[in-house]
């Protein structure tokens, strides 16, 4: 049994793409049977359009890319007239990723996505760096992760997921202070920022000079980052960072995520999220274990 259950959201397996590596999921369904997936993750949408940053947006680097997308997406209303039309044709739940730049923009996108028949959840992405307004600044300190988190709870009954940036001192007062405002679960870890250098031009490989860093690079910091907000929250907590194949969503649910989302990975391959629910799936056949919820947390100590 893969079920697990997160946030009053029934997944049939604890495996979800992570936002924005997988679009609105129109070019990966020619690839992939979106119906085997746990649930299925939007790209960040803003009130209005945004055509995103200047190229180049995206670079490989020795064990991750760095990108700067600068959430390009559709805005609210052409997302929910041409997206989520396509979207509602497969069975997991739909959870809907908000990005704003201030607190009534997350609260005036929330408010009209609750209206919206089959958004099932709503990701806050108060974690983004690569915009000028908002973005990563909402989740840099308690005080303001929480003000946008409350907000959002005050015009929503949909379940809250709030995505959390690896770029502070204490991710842990963060995930607390977002639970008190009213999260249902927890996304982490969002990229961390980073930038690249073309030595040879003597410039910036990104045109907006910074981007946010993930893949294999970053597992270990997401790996500190879940264990130790698990411990520390009573909301399911989705982990992501650099989960590549079964064995790394393995590690991730050991630590204590109730879910996984796997982000990179798609960009190599459309197949990884399959593979990775199907490596899982035949873990717990190979050890005779009945139920993925009794691997959650289970990380020996001594
Ligand atoms: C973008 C947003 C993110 O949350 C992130 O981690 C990386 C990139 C973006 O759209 O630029």
């Amino acid at each position: 049994n893969l079920t697990v259950e997160l946030a009053g959201l029934k997944l049939q397996n604890p495996v979800m793409p992570a936002s924005g590596t997988f679009g609105f999921g129109e070019e990966y369904a020619s690839y992939v049977d979106l119906n085997a997936l746990g649930a299925l993750v939007t790209k960040s949408i803003t009130l209005e359009p945004r055509l995103g940053n200047p190229p180049p947006r995206i670079v490989e680097t020795p064990a991750g890319l760095l990108n700067s997308i600068g959430l390009q997406n559709p805005g609210l209303e052409a997302f929910i007239r041409e997206k989520m039309p396509f979207l509602r044709r497969f069975r997991p739940p739909i959870i809907v990723n908000i990005a704003g730049s201030t607190v009534d923009e997350y609260a005036e996108l929330a408010r009209r996505l609750g209206e919206v028949p089959g958004v099932a959840a709503l990701e806050v992405n108060i974690s983004c760096p690569n915009v000028k307004e908002g973005g990563m600044a909402f989740g840099s300190e308690p005080e303001q992760a929480a003000e946008v988190i409350q907000a959002v709870r005050r015009v929503t009954t949909l379940p809250i997921i709030a995505k959390l940036t690896p770029n502070v001192t204490d991710i842990v007062a963060v995930a607390q202070a977002v639970e008190r405002a009213g999260a249902d679960a927890l996304s982490l870890i969002n990229t961390l920022v980073g930038m690249a250098v073309d030595w040879e031009k003597r410039r910036p490989v990104l045109g907006n000079i910074v981007g946010g860093l993930s893949g294999p690079a970053i597992k270990p910091i997401a790996l500190y980052a879940v264990w130790r907000v698990a411990r520390s929250v009573k909301i399911p907590v989705i982990g992501m960072g650099g989960i590549m194949t079964a064995t790394d969503a393995l590690e991730f649910l050991l630590v204590g995520a109730r879910a996984v989302a796997v982000g990179t990975a798609n960009l190599v391959s459309p197949q990884a999220m399959l593979e990775i629910i199907e490596g899982l799936r035949e873990y717990l056949m190979q050890n005779n274990i009945d139920d993925i919820n009794k691997i959650i947390g289970s990380l020996e100590l001594t």
